[in-house]
């Protein structure tokens, strides 16, 4: 039965209508939105969802969407215990976190599917932006690649990172907290492939990415656009970018992997440099 065939004899006609199905479930904790109009109800849905999945221990209603530096989203707990630290499970994987205090999507998990299956044998791969580190224990795990490197600007991201690659005995990851652009050059290495999975400004830093890629780098970049500009304008950012760094380039795929409003795109870029 789905929530809203359960919810039938609480809520009304006109709030059923209201009512959004869908919800993201990160280990023990569901992540729901209540509409304006519903907030009375809301400990009514909360409840209901936890009857209807039995892994979901905690209910938390949105309260703004993601935003700042670190890309977190405020939640208030509505039901169940009261906890945001949670356990899931992903890709041969298990990751730690705060679903408040660190950027997490569950939706991604296909993407880095796609990512690790991709990684040959001896790369050394490079998450900008690595949060709790998804990206970078999925592809130590999964793939053939030497070594594996995570920059998180966010200390709770990263805190979370290292005790990710712990529980999961990771020996080829290696996280550093603080900005891709001072960390980066630092670094003082070239890698086989980049990943810049910051959709909103990943841009900004491609001319990073460059300094950290050689003849032959694939790097992934995410973008936001709207459907009536893919891909041509997330081609755009790539194509601006290389030409001003004087950087050869192929694009040899893109495609849609989210979607954060009607009509607008979470979108991947990969593209090579010659
Ligand atoms: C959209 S989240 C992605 C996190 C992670 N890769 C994932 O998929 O769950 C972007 C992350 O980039 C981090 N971030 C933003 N600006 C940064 C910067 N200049 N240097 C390093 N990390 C940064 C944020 O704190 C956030 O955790």
């Amino acid at each position: 039965m789905d929530l809203k065939e359960y919810l039938r004899k609480d809520l009304t006609e006109e709030e059923l209508g209201l009512l959004k199905a869908s919800f993201d479930v990160i280990g023990s904790i569901a992540i729901i939105e209540i509409p304006k109009g519903l907030e009375k109800k809301e400990k009514k849905i909360a409840e209901a969802l936890m009857m209807l999945q039995s892994n979901v221990k905690t209910v938390a209603k949105k309260v703004g969407i993601h935003k700042g530096t670190f890309r977190t989203q405020k939640l208030k707990i509505i039901a169940g215990e009261k906890t945001k630290e949670t356990e899931t499970k992903e890709n041969n994987v298990r990751l730690r976190l705060d679903v408040e205090k660190v950027y997490f999507s569950p939706r991604l998990s296909t993407e880095r599917q796609r990512i690790y299956e991709m990684v040959r044998k001896g790369e050394s791969v490079l998450v900008m932006f690595s949060g709790c580190a998804p990206y970078v224990c999925v592809i130590a795990k999964n793939s053939p690649a030497k070594e594996v490197y995570g920059i998180e600007i966010n200390p709770i991201g990263h805190k979370y990172g290292l005790e990710n690659i712990r529980i999961n005995k990771l020996t080829n990851a290696h996280l550093f907290q603080g900005d891709v652009k001072k960390v980066v050059p630092k670094l003082k290495k070239k890698f086989d492939r980049i990943l810049m999975p910051l959709p909103r400004s990943a841009e900004d830093f491609l001319e990073t990415a460059f300094k950290a890629s050689k003849k032959g780098t694939m790097i992934h970049f995410y973008d936001f656009e709207k459907e009536e500009d893919l891909p041509e304008k997330a081609f755009e950012k790539v194509e601006k970018a290389c030409k001003k760094a004087r950087k050869k380039h192929r694009i040899l795929c893109w495609k849609k992997c989210g979607q954060y409003g009607p009509r607008r795109f979470r979108v991947v870029v990969d593209f090579k440099i010659d």
